[in-house]
């Protein structure tokens, strides 16, 4: 790998999900040219880059939504690129995406919205599904919107709401696309704290996709950055700000002048 690599670039032990020289293309444009990192089980790995870069790309490439044109992408070890839709479907139970742009039913309460995939996927009563749907709204602090509707919520509520359908599936990997991305800065902070502790209470592996320099190096137990197609670094938060590369130190300190172009800006 031509990048640079802190201490923290390993995965200890077998990876829940590892990525081999994963490449991509659309119409002939190379997105991912190779990109290589492993997520450890329980871990926090950010994934962070300039926009265009191939963020989004990357996790989608895990539950299948897109596929490499070569390389693997391993979960638990055993290869994930290539299955049937059929078999994606175990994996997509296994491995939640909340998207940036979350949508919930209009139509339906924060109860209802939560109910509905364990009534309907995991084969629920009505009543059983809104009591379990009420212990996932309480999770991620919405106790007291049960009865309310999508359009009466702040964009914050609105997201942990999606969080909390999104773990209906008690999914051992959830994928986070900019998750607080829009958000203010208190509702930011307490979406990372919602993931810190889906980490360090229930063991799940979270791969967050953000620009968040504060949710980086308040939560994430690594990084990688994402340049030029492949994985540029992977390491620690302390790692990633002692590192003397101009590029890491451009993304550290904001900086929108230096040796990272922002396509199209
Ligand atoms: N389904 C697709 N079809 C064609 N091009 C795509 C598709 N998805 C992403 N791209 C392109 O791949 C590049 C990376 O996109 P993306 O991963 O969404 O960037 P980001 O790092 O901002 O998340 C962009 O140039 C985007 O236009
Ligand atoms: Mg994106």
């Amino acid at each position: 790998m031509s990048g640079v690599e802190g201490r923290g670039s390993r995965v200890e032990g077998t990876a829940k999900i590892e990525f081999r020289k994963v490449r991509k293309s659309f119409s002939g444009k190379e997105v991912l040219r190779g990109v290589d990192f492993g997520v450890g089980k329980g871990e926090v790995l950010f994934i962070i880059g300039t926009s265009g870069v191939g963020k989004s790309v990357t996790i989608k490439h895990i539950i299948g939504l897109l596929r490499p044109d070569s390389g693997e992408i391993l979960l638990d070890g055993n290869r994930v690129d290539g299955l049937s839709e059929q078999a994606l479907y175990d994996v997509r139970k296994r491995c939640a995406m909340v998207f940036q742009h979350a949508t919930l039913f209009d139509s339906m309460t924060l109860l209802e919205n939560v109910a509905l995939p364990l009534r309907k996927h995991q084969g629920l009563s009505e009543r059983d599904a809104e009591k379990e749907a009420a212990g996932l709204l309480d999770q991620v602090n919405l106790s007291d919107s049960y009865q309310a509707y999508p359009a009466a919520l702040s964009d914050g509520m609105r997201k942990r709401a999606a969080i909390a359908r999104a773990l209906t599936m008690k999914p051992e990997v959830v994928l986070f696309d900019e998750p607080t991305t829009g958000l203010d800065p208190v509702n930011a902070r307490r979406i990372d704290r919602l993931i810190r502790k889906l980490s360090d209470d229930l063991g799940v592996t979270s791969i967050v996709v953000s620009h968040d320099l504060t949710s980086i190096f308040s939560i994430a137990d690594r990084i990688a950055m994402i340049y030029q197609g492949v994985a540029h670094f992977v390491g620690t938060p302390a790692e990633l700000k002692a590192s003397p590369d101009p590029i890491l130190q451009q993304f550290v300190s904001g900086r929108s002048q230096g040796p990272m172009e922002t396509p199209g800006f």
